[in-house]
């Protein structure tokens, strides 16, 4: 007989089937709660609610295990390139090596930018935030090329992700030279897909940039273990948005604005703000950590997350490759003495082992950008253009989903009960 749970309110009683998924995790089913009982279900933040079922990412967070279609991300990281982890994230397999050489075809096919869309960063100031560029950049993308608008053919949607993995990389690289005052360089096709974002950030027209595979390599790395990450905010942004059908570039655009907040893809740079702050003040480690505990406006940057409760395993693994990046490239970095002193005191300190707060992707994964040259206003943007395969596959499997319905959670109303209108002479 199929699992149940049961449910008592007001003397009627419901049993609420339970979904089981492939890894064992249970969820109680309350579709049918409200039109049973009335009753609907409160979680602000989310913290314990299954917003859909899923097939792309898997996480255990009392274990600090991470698997893309299965494949731990250890695995992945040591061993994949960032062109294969996407395809797998997008198409539930790792592709063949005609289906990965089909792929990068199709990435270099579509990187070029529309030449008037180009005319787009001069309309910016020289300051404007790189997110926000990203994301108003991708919307735009949308105009020029209406397959990105459009998209619910599923027959061309390889050439679709890639147009889209190929833009947002050739539009993130334009805006970083526009900001520095340099040309926007074009991309080259006989270079892999991150090879090729380095050109494009670094090359002058008198000096090319031929980047080190030590710093290729590091940068496929970095992009693989920001690849998905299962329902978090900007992924569940852009589920929403696909919801209402609307277009691939509308839902990947509002996923950028998303990611760019402090406390999810935005926390990378501002772990580097906070040791740089640290560094100028002159204050000690110790004394920061004290300051964290007491001041409920200052956080740990880089520290806690929602789901891992033991440790990240992304931390983990950026943290060596940190060391290791740094050595091959002979770079000396006081920001990583920094930071494993701080993770070091707070890891000892009953507030965080408490509250169990470790180390997240964002903690080690600045000092890796700094060492291979990225500025820190560019860091949230390095995160979107590795977070864009799982936000495809995200997006296609809303599309995809049979029946799919559009996603409208209910609230508890605690404003005003009903009054009537006051005229404004009488107010
Ligand atoms: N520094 C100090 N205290 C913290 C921190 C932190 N970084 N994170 C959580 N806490 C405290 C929090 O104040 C609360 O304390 P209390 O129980 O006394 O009220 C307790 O730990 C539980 O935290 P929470 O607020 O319920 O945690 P959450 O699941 O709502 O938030 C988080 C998760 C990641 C937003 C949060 O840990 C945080 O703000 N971290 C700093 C920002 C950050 O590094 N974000 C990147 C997340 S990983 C990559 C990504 O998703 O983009």
């Amino acid at each position: 007989m199929a699992e149940t749970a049961t449910l008592t309110f007001n003397g009627t009683t419901l049993e609420l089937p339970i979904v089981t998924g492939t890894e064992g995790e249970r969820a109680i089913d309350i579709r049918h709660l409200r039109n049973a009982t009335g009753l609907i279900t409160l979680d602000s933040g989310y913290g314990n609610t299954g917003a859909t079922e899923s097939s792309i990412t898997f996480i255990d967070g009392e274990k600090g295990i991470l698997r893309y279609r299965g494949y731990p991300i250890e695995q992945l990281a040591e061993h994949a390139r960032f062109t294969e982890v996407a395809y797998l994230l997008m198409f539930g397999d790792l592709p063949t090596e005609t289906q990965h050489t089909e792929f990068r075809r199709q990435l270099s096919e579509n990187q070029f930018m529309h030449e008037a869309l180009t005319h787009h960063f001069d309309g910016f100031p020289e300051n404007a935030p790189p997110m926000a560029i990203l994301s108003a950049m991708v919307s735009a993308a949308g105009c020029f090329e209406p397959a990105l608008a459009r998209a619910d053919d599923d027959d061309h949607f390889l050439e679709l992700a890639a147009r889209l993995m190929s833009k947002v990389r050739t539009i993130a690289s334009a805006s970083y030279c526009k900001s520095i005052g340099h040309p926007i360089n074009y991309p080259r096709s006989d270079l892999r897909y991150t090879a090729n974002f380095l050109h494009m950030m670094f090359s002058l027209p008198f000096r090319p940039y031929e980047p080190h595979p030590v710093v290729v390599d590091a940068l496929d790395k970095l992009l693989i273990l920001h690849a998905d990450h299962e329902q978090n905010c900007s992924t569940s942004t852009v589920r929403m948005v696909c919801s209402s059908r609307a277009s691939m570039s509308a839902a990947v655009s509002a996923g950028i604005n998303a990611l760019w907040g402090p406390l999810h893809g935005g926390a990378n740079a501002a772990v580097i703000d906070m040791l740089e702050k640290i560094r100028r003040s002159g204050e000690s480690i110790k004394t920061y950590v004290e300051r964290v505990k007491t001041d409920p406006n200052t956080k740990l940057m880089g520290f806690g997350h929602r789901v891992y409760k033991n440790f990240d395993p992304r931390a983990k693994i950026i943290k060596e490759a940190c060391d290791s990046v740094l050595q091959k490239l002979g770079i000396q970095d006081p920001m990583l003495d920094m930071a494993m002193e701080l993770e070091a005191v707070a890891l000892q300190d009953d507030f965080f082992v408490e509250r169990k707060l470790y180390p997240n992707v964002d903690f080690y994964s600045g000092i890796i950008m700094r060492a291979i040259g990225i500025p820190t206003n560019m860091f949230t943007v390095m995160f979107a253009i590795g977070r864009l395969p799982g936000w495809i596959a995200h997006w296609r499997e809303v599309r995809m989903a049979a029946g799919g319905r559009i996603d409208r959670p209910r609230q508890v109303y605690q404003g005003p009960v009903a009054r009537d209108f006051v005229p404004v002479e009488n107010r």
